[in-house]
């Protein structure tokens, strides 16, 4: 028998082995994909991570399936590229679904791939980057697809907390296929061209008689704003493959790392009197919270998490003189800054997050309370209001709060109050601090006294009256400083110099909570 080339020449086999592995389904399907405005699998990664890092694993894998003609068809790497790679010199895991390989569906194959590198990147401390874009579970394969999925399940749910996880959805991930990317940290998805469902349309229409389309039903302005599935949603896929390298950069390689200084030319000792005026005087009245938040941080950067969801409350990630910080703010503009059900598990995940992964808390609080409504009593404000106290009283990490204007009631507690481990508690001088605002509390405490006046004239005059006397009696932070509830009523326009010089101070904080197996949340 003569000898095949690639015998008689190894380097040349492998040469070759590569260009079959590298083309996947092939150059009509890739030609497919990027008329349908997707890149591949490989121009993904190769975007995400630093140049020429990238180290390629199991690119000969294939799948082991015999059924359904399927031993004809074996393409070398099976749908999934793997690996690992750097993004601004730190180590991160990749995996990359090709759907110009069936699809992108997963095969007992192709999830032990990408279960190799999730076990590496636990092993070495550092995150993994999942870049979805599968039509769900290999249909030829049944249940070793299934079985596949759920080690991948099980590793996001070990790893959890250990290492970041961030998932890019750059196309379909439907059916069970969205758990994994639900457990990871973050997900991103793209304008038009991904989306999430449990059971798609046509299901749907069967079960529920429901019309509804795939974008409409599970697209990213759906999981971006109304789900709050998705953490971010951005216009094309280049920008989210930035904002993936964008959020790296605040997160440590893994949870017994600090997160990463950069830095920075903006002074730490920045004044601002722009800030003594920001926050009207009138309680009533809106104002921005993100420029506050703008104002404080480095350069005025803020990654803004959920921005299109629970808008009432805003988180996201900044730097504050070189170090990472997770921001959470009441935001006054909308429903005056309640906490409803959305804003609490919003923020109580991003509490949660940043607490796991050694990133301190700064906390912005103007909130009049939680909102009052039968919708929010129904679906259950009391369970879900209790995760956002649980997230802050939990956190060990350094946690600063600033009282801008109002804190009332429960929320005052529950936005990391100093009675829930808050390590510097500082309020502006026009806050106010206490059970209620004084309109309502004149209703109440002040009910028999108002009665007895006759007269509507009269009656309107004693109630100014007895508002002006609370206010100045309660609502005010002197009360709360008094008690040492509030360690310092600063100066709004040292806001930056006071967060930045608590973070140096509470920079070798030690706290842990007590030894056991986890805790209960109210979930
Ligand atoms: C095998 C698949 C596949 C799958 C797509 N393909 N999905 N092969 N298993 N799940 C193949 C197609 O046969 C086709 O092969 C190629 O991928 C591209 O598919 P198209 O249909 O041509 O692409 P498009 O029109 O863009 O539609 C994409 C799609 C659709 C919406 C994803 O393919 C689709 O609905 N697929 C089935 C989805 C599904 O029901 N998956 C199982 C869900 S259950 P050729 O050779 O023509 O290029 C599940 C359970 C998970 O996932 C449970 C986990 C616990």
């Amino acid at each position: 028998m003569t000898k095949s080339i690639d015998q008689a020449d190894p380097l040349r086999r492998l040469e070759e082995m590569e260009a079959r592995a590298e083309l996947a389904g092939g150059q009509a399907r890739i030609d497919k994909h990027h008329a349908a405005g997707k890149l591949t699998a490989r121009e993904r990664i190769a975007a995400l991570l630093d140049e020429g890092s990238f180290v390629e694993l199991d690119k000969f894998v294939t799948h082991r399936c015999a059924d359904f003609g399927m031993q004809e068809q074996k393409v070398l790497g099976d749908g999934v590229v793997t690996g690992h790679g750097t993004v601004d010199g730190r180590p991160v895991c990749v995996f990359a679904q090709d759907f110009t390989v069936f699809g992108g569906s997963l095969s007992g194959a192709y999830a032990q791939k990408i279960c190799k590198v999730m076990d590496l990147a636990t092993k070495i401390g550092c995150p993994v980057i999942g870049l979805n874009d599968s039509g769900g579970a290999r249909i030829q394969e049944g249940v070793e697809s299934l079985a596949g999925y759920a080690d991948i399940f099980l590793r996001n749910v070990l790893s959890s907390g250990v290492v970041p996880q961030l998932s890019a959805i750059l196309g379909p991930c439907a059916g069970g296929a969205v758990y994994s990317p639900a457990i990871t940290d973050f997900i991103l998805m793209v304008d038009r061209t991904s989306y999430m469902f449990i059971t798609g349309p046509e299901v749907i229409k069967t079960v529920t008689h429901e019309e509804v389309t795939k974008e409409q039903l599970g697209g990213a302005s759906t999981h971006a704003s109304r789900s709050g599935v998705a953490h971010f949603i951005e216009d094309d896929e280049l920008a989210c493959i930035a904002r993936l390298r964008e959020l790296l950069g605040y997160m440590p390689g893994n949870n017994s790392e600090d997160p990463p200084r950069r830095p920075t030319s903006d002074p730490a000792d920045r004044a601002d009197a722009a800030l003594d005026t920001m926050v009207p005087l009138e309680s009533q009245k809106q104002y921005d919270i993100k420029s506050i938040i703008n104002a404080v941080v480095d350069d005025g950067r803020f990654t803004e998490v959920h921005k299109d969801y629970a808008k009432n409350i805003v988180c996201g990630f900044a730097r504050f003189d070189g170090r990472p910080a997770g921001i959470i703010a009441n935001q006054p503009k909308h429903l005056a800054g309640c906490l409803d059900i959305d804003a609490s598990i919003k923020a109580a995940r991003f509490v949660r997050f940043c607490d796991c992964f050694n990133i301190p808390l700064v906390t912005f609080v103007d909130v009049p309370g939680f909102l009052p409504g039968t919708n929010q009593e129904y679906g259950g404000i009391i369970k879900h209001g209790a995760k956002l106290l649980y997230a802050f009283a939990e956190a060990t990490v350094p946690k600063i709060t600033v009282i801008t204007r109002k804190a009332y009631g429960g929320a005052y507690d529950v936005m990391s109050s100093k009675h829930i481990r808050g390590d510097v508690n500082v309020s502006y001088p026009a806050a106010e601090i206490a059970v209620m605002g004084p309109d309502g509390a004149v209703n109440i405490i002040f009910k028999s006294e108002l009665d007895k006046i006759e007269g509507e004239a009269a009656r309107a005059e004693a109630r100014a009256r007895f508002t002006d006397e609370y206010r100045e009696r309660f609502a005010n932070p002197y009360k709360a400083a008094s008690l040492g509830y509030i360690d310092e009523i600063i100066r709004p326009r040292d806001t930056r110099w006071t967060i930045i010089r608590s973070l140096r101070v509470l920079g070798n904080k030690r706290a842990s909570n007590l030894p056991r197996k986890h805790g209960n949340i109210p979930l």
